[in-house]
């Protein structure tokens, strides 16, 4: 637990499921007030403002789309409206699709950049303007993932999402350094969460995955949370521009495990 996130305030996008929720739950255990955003699953957003006050913090959850500047408005709204302020912003909805490239269609790619990059510019925009105009130490955190790094076939659009979030990032961190605001983002690997459930329910196909990770296991929700509640506190009050991966060594080209080469 990290004493100085004790009654922050955080907005978190795709809080319905999830590494959302489980950010959302252990930002509760740490104190404090969320705004728990989803598009349309809205029992899976007040399940996780459950969570969030069974664990001692405050939550709502407030509908928008996250793809427009009136969403993000409408969170930052949300937030001041309802606990005052805004100290961290989780850029955390995706969604992808797999597709062979040239069999992808406009309307696929246009959707995974949609809510993947332009969703974490417009919050990244809503959350800066926020900070710089009340002159207010800010932190953002940007959910990126292992293919901000690796290749990934069938899924172009969301490794160009990923890839785009990379850069996005450590501009901006470059940009607002000295305005006392941080900006990270998080890289995770194979985590069990529901855009894995039906593959991972395989076990064919959990098994290659499996030896895909040096540490031989699919990744839990909390262990992604842990990373965003370092990230967001002051423990990490020198960290700004970076990708933190929690991929169980994904991102260290595993087929070289053993020697080869
Ligand atoms: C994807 C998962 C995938 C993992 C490792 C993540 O970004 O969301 O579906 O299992 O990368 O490839």
């Amino acid at each position: 637990m990290y004493k100085d996130l004790n009654n922050k305030v955080a907005v978190i996008t795709g809080g319905s499921k999830g590494i959302g929720t489980a950010i959302s739950k252990r930002f509760g255990e740490e104190k404090m007030s969320v705004v728990v955003n989803y598009n349309s699953d809205a029992n899976g957003a007040e399940a996780a403002v459950e969570e969030i006050k069974k664990a001692g913090g405050q939550g709502i959850a407030v509908q928008a789309n996250i793809g427009t500047e009136e969403g993000v408005q409408k969170l930052i709204n949300a937030a001041v409206d309802n606990f005052g302020t805004v100290d961290v912003w989780v850029n955390n909805a995706g969604m992808e699709n797999q597709h062979e490239t040239h069999e992808l269609s406009l309307q696929d790619w246009e959707k995974v950049i949609n809510v993947n990059l332009t969703g974490v510019f417009l919050g990244s925009k809503a959350a800066l303007n926020y900070f710089v105009k009340n002159n207010k130490k800010g932190n953002i955190i940007n959910m990126s993932s292992v293919h901000e790094q690796i290749p990934w076939p069938t899924f172009a659009h969301y490794a160009a999402s990923k890839g785009g979030v990379k850069l996005f990032t450590e501009t901006i961190a470059m940009e607002y350094a000295a305005r006392n605001v941080r900006v990270n983002s998080i890289g995770p690997g194979a985590i069990n969460t529901p855009i894995n459930a039906k593959k991972f329910a395989d076990p064919e196909q959990l098994a290659n995955t499996t030896k895909m990770v040096p540490m031989q296991r699919i990744g839990d929700p909390s262990e992604v949370a842990s990373a965003a509640a370092w990230l967001a506190s002051d423990q990490s009050s020198y960290v700004t521009g970076i990708t933190l991966f929690v991929d169980g060594g994904m991102t260290l080209y595993p087929a070289f495990q053993g020697g080869q080469g």
